[in-house]
């Protein structure tokens, strides 16, 4: 099939399923353009508790799905890419939590939605990266606060809160290694008049630099106002930021932070999953319990 023909099975199977797509930001073009809706890890997670559908294929990585499956059990999830996992989420298992856990007893777990449902449910809250902030806050204690997997958003937002946070020594390759301080002075210098906008899963060697420090939700958001920027994240948000503006001057800071798990969905990729019902995402009941105290508890503080 070529891509039209592709595109036109797509939307006639999504009918006759009753199906909804739901795609991330940093999906490839083509397979955002067919979505019914787009969005980052929180809005993604919210719209999947909200919407109902016997059939939601989630065009992303797999804890997205899983926290989907976990927010709404009445629809099947569907993963369209089975192998689209996120190595910041390997980062850590469910033993070394409990291990981490072990070494400062009382003290609250706040766990990145990007990790193993197992994690979640050894967790009290999660956040997103738009929400980091607001849940940290939200914690009243006089023990220090642990945050897995991501050190860069945990000290982040230890930071911009005062608390006192131990973050976990994980991090995404791509937005660790993806950016340097040379990319950022040789493009500051080229594009004076254009604003830095970087995902708090950057290095500090970076975020440094940073006019504002949003999630991919947050920076699409940034876009509709402004016409000019330099965009730290994976090279997905931008390509798709450039394909909706492209009268606005939108530059990647760099062109090498690529995740390799989030390029794994291609049309052909939810035209099977629509047609064989692939790949069903299933968490067991006991885990997604527990782990839903923690997801719902984020989703309370960003209502
Ligand atoms: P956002 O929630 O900002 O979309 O981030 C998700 C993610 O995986 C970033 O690498
Ligand atoms: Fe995971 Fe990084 Fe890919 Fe986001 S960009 S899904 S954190 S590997």
């Amino acid at each position: 099939m070529n891509k039209d023909e592709l595109i036109q099975e797509i939307k006639s199977l999504k009918k006759d399923k009753d199906a909804l797509i739901l795609a991330h930001n940093y999906q490839i073009v083509e397979v955002q353009e067919i979505a019914d809706y787009r969005g980052d890890s929180l809005q993604l997670a919210m719209l999947a508790s909200e919407l109902k559908a016997p059939k939601i294929v989630f065009c992303g990585v797999k804890f997205m799905a899983e926290t989907a499956a976990i927010l709404n059990p009445e629809s099947t999830i569907l993963l369209p890419a089975m192998d689209a996992g996120c190595p910041m989420a390997d980062m850590i298992d469910e033993n070394q939590l409990k291990a981490f856990k072990q070494n400062y007893p009382g003290s609250p777990v706040v766990c990145y939605v990007n990790s193993s449902v197992e994690v979640k449910a050894e967790s009290d809250i999660c956040c997103t990266s738009s929400n980091a902030v607001k849940v940290i806050n939200s914690i009243n204690t006089d023990k220090p606060i642990l945050f897995v997997p991501d050190r860069n958003l945990g000290s982040w937002a230890a930071k911009q809160t005062g608390k006192n946070v131990i973050p976990w020594d994980g991090y995404c390759l791509v937005h660790q290694w993806g950016f340097t301080e040379e990319d950022v002075r040789s493009l500051k210098s080229k594009y004076p008049s254009h604003k830095l906008l970087v995902h708090p899963e950057c290095d500090p060697t970076i975020v440094k630099y940073a006019d504002f420090v949003m999630s991919t939700g947050g920076m699409i958001n940034w876009m509709k106002e402004n016409d000019k920027a330099i965009i730290a994240t994976e090279i997905g948000l931008v390509e798709y930021l450039q394909h909706i503006h492209p009268e606005k001057s939108i530059i990647p800071l760099s062109n090498k932070a690529i995740c390799k798990n989030m390029k794994k969905t291609t049309l052909e990729h939810i035209y099977k999953a629509l047609k064989y019902d692939q790949y069903a995402i299933e968490v067991k009941t006991d885990i997604a319990q527990k782990a839903k105290i923690a997801i719902d508890r984020m989703l309370e503080l960003s209502k």
